[in-house]
């Protein structure tokens, strides 16, 4: 069996009708069986407005999934053909072979995602609707974009990039804050054929300089500061340290967002509004004819190694499944507003803050701020503000918000609400009741869904009203997905039984490598179980095919929602000069899900006092960012290691997940007598801390 290293998520179940313990917070005595929601008047099934027909039972559902599995081409075919405007017709639908790997989706043909995201819209009747709604971290900053004005800015902006000399192909790295002028960027670089690669704004500038460097970005484009909640946070000045080191960067363009004092350099740096500014840029500048496998954008994961991978995603079928899994996941109406609270940096803001939503015509809300400034009502209150239908947010922002109390949900009027989606780890079935029952009205679809930076889209989702609900299980993979769960062997499991989480065949919207690294694509995805694309999470299937997902089987730690890798924070600790080895593990926690747990130990000459352990916490969120935290720093005599010297990493999860009395076999450790101490220290550090 399959160990999950993560959570200590066991769970084992004789009647999946029951609520699940998916993780350690799922309080017994919950609610528990499948719901299945009544579909209100406006759900009727049979087609939208705009052509879509949801399924309509769980029969309809495994008839077009086994017709999806059987004609793959036929399937995904239609759908690119339906939601997107193609400049030329492709020639092949599909391409593939993942023993190499090589997968290629609609080869020959041509499309700009530009063009499918703004201008077929601004050549009908949704040119003066609602593109974007921007609230800023400020109350009163709204700035409200319709279609032809997004075109403009777009065009406009897609003529500045390409007198600075961006051309086809080029790196254009953007480390912004949620500030629309992070969407323009985006989509004019897809006007043009240059390759987005986002960075997020939480990253430090070493984090920023490695990527910058491994995609050999020509221009950086980054913001003077931040706003977060209500603080002004410096931007530019980490690019200005990152870029030390980039010889590849040419122009710096910098947007005025906070007002703060930024130096300039000469001939590098340029401001947004005056390079906008030039009267003579092209504001009607047509988008380019891409082929559908001309890279769209990159965007950077930790995976099991140190360094971060650069996932790249290509034009047709990234586009064709961000466009699909919208559709049908949150049933998008031509008068939603939906909110995907996710920051556009990450796959989450990409694809359903953005493209998923433009492609469709959509109105999508974006948000600067977080859900607790200025007060913890700050969702509830822009749901009301916008009147906002279909929300999708982390359970650890839901987490959150619970401790806050029901009182701050009772201010608002969330009655516009349709449909809630979850996404970035399991929900538990506690927070799932409270987001279902007290954020909706307890009838309204909720919508856990699973999926990865590497699958460009979602990949295992209830449909709304479609699929009867389990609260913690995402349920069943969307038609045309073909995943399994097997053993370490590569032998399916049995009902019920823990395996990994692997996907059989090719879809539009999966990866197509690892920037400049084809190696690590195979060895990464492919390697473990030949001929099948490894998720690098663990699952397992109940009696009634529902999917329980049970957190990361390899190096990943998912703190609140963001993939760190171990090996990545252990270079950083080992950086530091003070320390001489270091281990970091995931334990779990009841708001975000994992933290960061970190055994270091330091130099023989060197005290373990509060100081050095505070300075090793600001090192470790300079090197890697804020958003990178540990939350635990253990200071150890020693590290448990093998004959060979390998660190025992195994016994350290086991130590962190309080489960002491199940170490398993010590035999083969070289120093079975740092364990006492490790396990005394551990529980000193984490019992002070939940005294305090
Ligand atoms: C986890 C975010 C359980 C999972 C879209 C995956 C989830 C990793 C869920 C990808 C979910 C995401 N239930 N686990 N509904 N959604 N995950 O690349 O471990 O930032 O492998 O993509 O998040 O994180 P990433």
């Amino acid at each position: 069996m399959v160990q999950p290293t993560k959570n200590g998520v066991k769970g084992k179940t004789k009647n999946s009708s029951q609520t699940q313990q998916t993780t350690p917070q799922a309080a017994s005595g919950q609610k528990t069986g499948a719901a299945k929601a009544t579909p209100p008047a406006s759900h009727k099934a049979g087609t939208r407005k705009n052509g879509y027909k949801p399924l309509a039972s769980m029969e309809e559902y495994e008839a077009v999934a086994k017709k999806a599995l059987e004609d793959p081409e036929g399937y995904w075919g239609e759908r690119a053909k339906s939601l997107l405007h193609w400049f030329k017709p492709w020639e092949k639908t599909l391409s593939y072979d993942f023993n190499e790997p090589r997968v290629e989706w609609f080869a020959g043909g041509k499309l700009n995602a530009s063009y499918n995201c703004i201008d077929r819209h601004v050549e009908g009747p949704r040119r003066n609707k609602v593109a974007l709604i921007w609230q800023g971290d400020p109350e009163d900053d709204v700035r409200i974009w319709t279609y032809q004005m997004l075109y403009d800015r777009v065009c406009r902006c897609a003529s500045a990039l390409k007198n600075i000399g961006v051309r086809k192909g080029d790196r254009v790295v953007l480390y912004l804050p949620m500030i629309p002028e992070a969407v323009v960027v985006m989509l004019a670089c897809a006007r043009i054929g240059a390759v987005h690669v986002f960075v997020f704004a939480g990253f430090s500038a070493a984090s920023a300089q490695s990527r910058i460097q491994d995609c050999e970005a020509k221009v950086v484009i980054t913001a003077d500061g931040m706003f977060r909640a209500g603080r002004v946070m410096p931007l530019k000045a980490n690019i200005d340290e990152a870029l030390k080191d980039c010889p590849t960067v040419r122009r710096v363009i910098v947007v005025n967002r906070t007002n703060m004092s930024t130096s300039m350099k000469e001939r590098r740096d340029i401001w947004w509004r005056d390079l906008m500014a030039d009267r003579s840029l092209n504001a009607r500048l047509p988008a380019v004819p891409m082929d559908a496998e001309d890279l769209l954008f990159i965007l950077y994961t930790s995976g099991s190694t140190g360094k971060p991978k650069g996932v790249m995603h290509t034009t047709g079928g990234y586009l064709t499944y961000a466009a699909h899994t919208t559709q049908a996941i949150f049933d998008t109406r031509e008068e939603d507003v939906h909110w995907c609270t996710a920051d556009v940096g990450w796959i989450t803001g990409h694809t359903y803050a953005l493209y998923g939503p433009l492609l469709l015509g959509g109105t999508t809300v974006l948000f600067e701020g977080g859900p607790r400034w200025p007060d913890p009502d700050r969702y509830w209150q822009i749901i009301e503000k916008f009147r906002v239908n279909t929300f999708y947010t982390a359970p650890t922002a839901i987490r959150i918000l619970i401790r806050e109390g029901d009182e701050w949900l009772e201010r608002s009027d969330r009655s516009s609400l349709r449909l809630l989606g979850s996404v970035g780890e399991p929900i538990d079935p506690e927070t799932w009741h409270w987001y279902r029952d007290k954020v909706g009205d307890g009838n309204i679809p909720l919508v856990d869904t699973w999926w990865q930076t590497e699958t460009g889209g979602i990949m295992i989702s209830p449909l709304p009203f479609t699929t009867p609900l389990k609260p913690g299980s995402a349920t069943k993979p969307l038609p045309g997905i073909d995943v399994s769960v097997v053993r370490e062997d590569g032998k399916p499991a049995k009902v019920n039984e823990e395996g990994h989480l692997v996907i059989n065949k090719p879809w539009p919207g999966m990866l197509r490598g690892i920037f400049g690294d084809p190696a690590k694509f195979k060895e990464n995805y492919f390697s473990r179980f030949p001929g099948r694309y490894l998720s690098g999470d663990g699952v397992r299937m109940d009696e009634d095919g529902y999917l329980w997902l049970l957190g990361r089987l390899d190096d990943v730690i998912n703190v609140s929602g963001h993939r760190f890798s171990t090996a990545e924070m252990e270079a950083a600790f080992n950086a530091h000069p003070s320390v001489a080895e270091s281990s970091v593990v995931g334990m779990a926690h009841p708001v975000k899900g994992e933290v960061i747990y970190a055994f270091v130990q330091l130099n023989a000459d060197e005290k373990a006092t509060e100081s050095i352990r505070s300075e090793l916490r600001k090192w470790v969120r300079r090197e890697i960012g804020p958003i990178a935290s540990p939350e635990y720093i253990q200071f150890t005599e020693g590290l448990p290691k093998t004959r060979s010297g390998k660190i025992m990493r195994r016994v350290l999860r086991k130590i962190v997940s309080g489960q002491i009395d199940e170490l398993g076999d010590l035999t083969t450790l070289s120093n079975p007598d740092v364990i006492d101490s490790l396990v005394e220290e551990y529980e000193r550090l984490v019992g002070m801390s939940s005294m305090r």
